[in-house]
């Protein structure tokens, strides 16, 4: 979900509506907004912010107002369980990202006071617990509230009462303040801000800041006052704008070859044919005592994690596994300290990534983070790590960030085995293959009429597989996942190998089958599966590097040859094409795929 708020000399509907309108990607199955003038006007609606734009009424407005785009949690999406909530007196509103975890015992207390809830939400009893308070300021009736809340949080509140402020507060959920000229801003991500400035303070967890036109003042949940100085975004504005493109899952998988440019910037040594990783703070020591590599994330994060596993084996011969982060710190893991965990996310706000490196810590792991949005809570709880560099990336949709990680953990991988056995020659190969990646990238991007063909040949399909062995794997994966995720035809990745243990039952002419096939050691095994396929009479779809002899799929889409071991970053780019063209020939919102947030900042 995405949060906003803004007090100033302007009117704040129409900022507001901005910064939700940079937020929708987060999810958007509702949306609001509440603004103080003379009294509390709210106005919220289910659906989209281009609907909340429309159900505002003319002459609504005023300098300070709160806003929100909602991701179900807790009530259906509709418009009694849509953000802002408000008090029975309509003096307070507030705006929560994240889950209050004991609001069913907190909705029944203020019931059984005779407060009557509006929603069916767990948000709401905030509102009611801070209007009831009895507190001399804002800030200490909502750090009264929230100290009776469990769960987490990122908070805007606004009372009617005491104008011209708002006070924001976290837990586990990300507050930007944008500071601007008279003015300032409040948002879960700079996104809805870096149009009206530059200056940002990302909030830690447990604080809580007041914010008036003329500036802020933050503390601790436990009122010791907090000094926190404004630092400036580094990303141009114009990479938030989409530009001349249909939409920014299209934007970012074109801007691939520079994102992977910016990533391998200053990065490859030549001279010791190896790789540059400053930031992940440790010396070749340090590196020889790594006995195992766990990588953590989610989605597309956690299939690029698995990349990364397969790499650290190949190139380092240290034993290494990727696992879901939402697994991982559920399940008790066993801590080892001669492990690196490397955390991995774009946003760097996922929760569950963010929950398993807090565990780790508790439990003195070693981990580092691989992650894109500089500021992040993930990157600043790790500390150390690799970023990415990719530019924001707004579509729901990975697909710069998922090749950008997999180029930072081949530069790790890499740096790993020149510690090690890896020779200097085959170190010399790797830091020229990763080097030729954006050329390479480039010219599979030319292809897209070709791969659009295809994709549009196949969109009848209600069902598809995509599969792959060791390193194909992770990339049939990545390539079900983008399919499922934006057009909604049900696709399931298995490892080829797999295929005859069971799926093969599923195999007719209306079932396709993606087949990942790198040009390695393992081509006539993958040769072998498409053969098996094709004798069940269904079609394959070969993605490939290899020349695969004429005739055996019956479609190929072929890309240039890289290094072996990176294959799965080239051989993935042709799949996000594949997914998106399908899914546009199926006439589908690829930015803002159904059910789904960019950013899931909630359990
Ligand atoms: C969400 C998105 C996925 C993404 C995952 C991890 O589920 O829809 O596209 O891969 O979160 O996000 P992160 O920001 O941690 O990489």
């Amino acid at each position: 979900c995405g949060i906003v708020g803004y007090v100033g000399p302007r009117d704040a509907v129409p900022v507001l509506l901005e910064g939700l309108h940079r937020l929708e990607y987060r999810g958007y199955d509702s949306a609001g907004i509440a603004v103080a003038g003379e009294e509390l006007q709210v106005v919220k609606t289910a659906g989209r912010v281009g609907d909340l734009r429309r159900a505002v009424p003319e002459g609504t407005g005023g300098p300070v107002g709160i806003a929100h785009t909602r991701w179900a949690t807790h009530g259906e999406p509709s418009d009694r369980n849509a953000h802002p909530h408000v008090d029975s007196d309509r003096r307070v509103a507030i705006v929560h990202n994240g889950v209050f975890e004991n609001s069913d015992r907190l909705r029944n207390r203020l019931r059984a006071e005779g407060v009557e809830l509006a929603s069916d939400t767990d948000s709401e009893v905030l509102a009611h617990l801070v209007a009831r308070s009895s507190a001399d300021t804002l800030e200490d009736a909502v750090r009264e509230a929230l100290s009776r809340v469990e769960g987490t949080y990122g908070v805007i509140v606004m009372d009617v009462a005491r104008p011209g402020e708002l006070v924001a507060a976290r837990r586990g959920s990300p507050v930007v303040l944008g500071v601007g000229e008279q003015e300032m801003l409040i948002a879960s991500d700079v996104t809805a801000l870096v149009r009206f400035t530059q200056q940002v303070i990302y909030l830690d967890d447990d604080e809580i800041a007041t914010v008036t036109a003329d500036g802020y003042r933050t503390s601790t949940m436990d009122a010791r006052s907090t000094t926190r100085t404004p630092t400036a975004i580094d990303v141009p504005t114009a990479e938030y704008e989409l530009g001349e493109h249909p939409d920014f899952m299209y934007k970012e998988m074109r801007e691939q070859p520079d994102a992977v440019d910016r990533c391998l910037r200053g990065r490859l040594d030549h001279r010791f044919s190896s790789a540059r990783l400053d930031g992940v703070g440790l010396t070749p020591q340090d590196y020889q005592r790594i006995r195992r590599v766990k990588l953590l994330g989610c989605g597309s994060a956690y299939y690029a994690g698995q990349v990364g596993a397969q790499l650290v084996e190949e190139l380092a011969r240290i034993p290494a596994d990727a696992e879901p982060a939402s697994e991982f710190r559920y399940r008790n893991p066993v801590v080892d300290p001669d492990t690196l965990y490397v955390a991995i996310s774009q946003s760097g706000e996922t929760l569950d990534t963010l929950a398993a490196v807090q565990e780790l810590k508790r439990k003195g792991g070693h981990v580092i983070g691989v992650v894109n949005a500089v500021g992040s809570t993930i990157a600043r709880e790790c500390g150390h790590g690799i970023f990415l560099h990719a530019g924001p990336e707004v579509s729901v949709a990975a697909t710069k960030s998922f090749t950008t990680m997999a180029v930072a953990l081949a530069m790790l991988a890499l740096d790993l085995g020149r510690v090690r056995d890896l020779s200097i020659t085959e170190g010399r190969r790797l830091v020229t293959g990763l080097g030729e990646l954006p050329h390479t990238i480039a010219q599979i991007l030319a292809t897209e009429n070709d791969i659009a063909e295809v994709a549009r040949r196949y969109a009848g399909a209600e069902h598809m597989f995509f599969v792959g062995r060791v390193r194909g794997w992770p990339v049939a994966r990545e390539g079900a996942q983008k399919l499922k995720e934006i057009s909604y035809v049900h696709a399931e990745a298995y490892q080829a190998s797999e295929l005859k243990h069971g799926p093969l039952a599923l195999i007719n002419p209306d079932m396709p089958t993606v087949v990942l096939v790198p040009d390695d050691e393992l081509l006539p095994k993958n040769v072998a599966t498409i053969e098996e396929i094709k004798a069940r009479g269904g079609p394959v779809i070969a993605v490939t590097d290899a020349d695969l002899p004429p005739g055996l799929a019956t479609d190929v889409i072929r890309v240039p040859r890289a290094h072996d071991a990176l294959s799965p970053i080239t051989l993935s780019v042709p799949l996000q094409l594949f997914a998106y063209h399908l899914a546009r020939s199926l006439g589908r919102d690829v930015d803002r795929p159904r059910n789904l947030a960019k950013s899931v900042t909630v359990e």
